[in-house]
C-alpha cells in the first residue's frame, strides 16, 4: 500500500514536470514576452442580466443630480470611449483624462490580477469596484449608493428586472453585477487580426511589431498590453492647467488619494497617485491597442488625434522625460515602414463597429398603482 503510494506521488511529480516544461517551452521560442494573438472565449452573460446592465448604461438617474449616464462619456457610437481629448466629467467640473474604450475591457480581470483599472490605475482591483468608483466617484457621477438603490426600487422596469435575475428586491451590489455582464457584451467581434486575414502590409506591420519597433515589449498578450506602468513622456495636454475647472478637478482627485506635494505638480503624475513612489511619476498603465479605428484621440490625455502622430511619436523614440523606459529607443523607420504598423495596428480593430443600440429611458416615475401591480 506505501509502496504504491510512494510510486503514484513520483508519478504525480512527473506529470507536473512534464505540463511544466510543455507549457514553457513554447514561449521561451516566442521570445521573452507572450505573445499576441486572438483574445480567448468567454462565458457569456445571462440576457436577461446584459439587458438591466444596458438599461442602467443609458440611465441618467444613475447619476446624482440626474443629468449623465454612462453612456454620455462611453458613447457605443464612438468606440465607447467620447471623442474628446479629455473626458467631461459630472455637472460643475470637468475631467483631467481621456475616457477609455470600455470594449474588451472584462480582459483586464482576466489578464492582470495586481493592476487596477484606469489609466493610472488607481480604480478598483476588480471590475464591480470600478463600477462602484465610477458611480460614486464625486467627479464622475456623484451618485449616492442608497438613493441608487430608493431610484431603482421606484422604477417598475428595474423592479421587475431585479426580480427576474435576482429573486429578490434591487440594491446597488445587483445593479454593479448587472453592468459587468453588459460590459461582457462589449469584445472585439471580427478583427482581421484574430480571423487572420491580414493584408501583406499588415504583415509586415506585424513583423515590426514584435521586432525592429518592439512594441511588443510592452504591449503584448492577446490584450496588447502588459497591464504595467511604463513613463513614454507622452507631453502634457496643458488645458488641464490653463482650465480653471479641470485643475480644479485634477487637485482634488490628487488630494483625495493623499498624494504627496498636491499644489506642486506642473505635470499628470500618473502611476505615482498609487503608489506614491517618486520613480512612478509619469507612468500610465499599457492600454490596450485593440479597436484604435474607433477611439481616437489617443493617450491617457488626447494630445494625438491620429495613429501617424503617435506612430511617429514612438519612431522619435518617445517624449521628453527622465527617465523615460528603458524599451523605448529611436526606431529609424522609414515611411513605408510606418505606414504598415498602421496597417497592422488597424487590422485589431473589428471591421463593423462594436455597438449597441443606444436606450432612451422615461425619466419620469410612474404613478404608484402602475408599480404595485407589477411588484405583486
Ligand atoms: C463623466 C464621464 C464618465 C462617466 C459618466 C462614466 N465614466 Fe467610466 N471613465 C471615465 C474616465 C475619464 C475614465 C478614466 C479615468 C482615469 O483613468 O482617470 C473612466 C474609466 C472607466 C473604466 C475603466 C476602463 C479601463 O480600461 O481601465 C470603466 C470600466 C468604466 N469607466 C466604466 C463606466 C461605467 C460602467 C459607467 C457608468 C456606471 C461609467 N464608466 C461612467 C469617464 C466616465
Ligand atoms: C515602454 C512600453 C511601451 C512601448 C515599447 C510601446 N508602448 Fe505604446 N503605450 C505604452 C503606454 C504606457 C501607453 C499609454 C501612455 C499614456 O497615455 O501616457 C501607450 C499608448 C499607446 C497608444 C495609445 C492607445 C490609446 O488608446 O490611447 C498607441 C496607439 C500605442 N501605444 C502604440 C504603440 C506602438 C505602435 C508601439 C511600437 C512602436 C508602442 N506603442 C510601444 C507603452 C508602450
Amino acid at each position: 500500500m506505501k509502496g504504491d503510494k510512494r510510486s503514484g506521488r513520483a508519478g504525480t511529480r512527473l506529470l507536473v514536470l512534464l505540463i511544466l516544461v510543455f507549457v514553457c517551452v513554447p514561449f521561451v521560442v516566442a521570445g521573452e514576452y507572450p505573445d499576441i494573438g486572438p483574445l480567448p472565449k468567454r462565458k457569456a452573460p445571462k440576457p436577461g442580466l446584459v439587458e438591466m446592465g444596458k438599461r442602467l448604461f443609458f440611465d441618467d438617474r444613475v447619476s446624482g443630480d440626474g443629468a449623465i449616464s454612462c453612456s454620455d462619456c462611453h458613447d457605443p457610437q464612438k468606440g465607447f470611449s467620447d471623442g474628446k481629448s479629455l473626458s467631461k466629467a459630472y455637472p460643475g467640473t470637468k475631467y483631467f483624462r481621456n475616457s477609455p474604450t470600455l470594449i474588451n475591457t472584462v480582459y483586464k480581470a482576466m489578464f492582470f490580477k495586481d493592476v487596477g483599472w484606469g489609466w493610472d490605475g488607481r480604480l478598483g482591483a476588480s471590475l464591480n469596484d470600478v463600477m462602484r468608483d465610477q458611480i460614486t466617484e464625486t467627479t464622475i457621477m456623484n451618485m449616492d449608493m442608497r438613493l441608487m438603490h430608493e431610484r431603482m426600487k421606484q422604477d417598475p422596469v428595474y423592479v421587475k428586472m431585479c426580480m427576474e435575475n435576482f429573486g429578490g428586491e434591487c440594491s446597488s451590489g445587483k445593479a454593479r453585477k448587472a453592468l459587468v455582464a453588459f460590459l461582457e457584451t462589449l469584445v472585439s467581434r471580427d478583427t482581421p487580426f484574430d480571423r487572420g486575414r491580414l493584408s501583406a502590409e499588415a504583415k509586415k506591420g506585424m513583423a515590426l511589431f514584435k521586432g525592429k519597433a518592439g512594441c511588443i515589449r510592452c504591449h503584448n498578450g492577446p490584450y496588447f498590453s502588459d497591464g504595467k506602468p511604463h513613463n513614454t513622456g507622452v507631453p502634457e495636454n496643458f488645458e488641464i492647467f490653463t482650465d480653471p475647472i479641470r485643475h480644479l478637478t485634477y487637485r482634488a482627485v490628487l488630494t483625495t488619494h493623499g498624494t504627496p506635494k498636491v499644489m506642486q505638480w506642473r505635470r499628470d503624475v500618473g502611476y505615482f497617485i498609487v503608489s506614491k513612489d517618486y520613480r512612478d511619476v509619469g507612468k500610465f498603465i499599457t492600454p490596450t491597442l485593440r479597436e484604435l479605428k474607433y477611439t481616437a484621440p489617443y493617450m491617457h490625455n488626447g494630445v494625438f488625434s491620429t495613429l501617424e502622430e503617435v506612430v511617429e511619436f514612438y519612431n522619435q523614440g518617445g517624449g521628453k522625460d527622465d527617465p523615460l523606459a528603458n524599451e523605448l529607443r529611436p526606431l529609424g523607420l522609414t515611411e513605408d515602414e510606418k505606414r504598415a504598423l498602421i496597417a497592422f495596428l488597424e487590422s485589431l480593430s473589428s471591421t463593423s463597429p462594436v455597438t449597441v443600440e443606444p436606450l432612451k429611458i422615461p425619466q419620469e416615475y410612474e404613478p404608484i398603482e402602475n408599480w404595485l401591480e407589477v411588484k405583486n
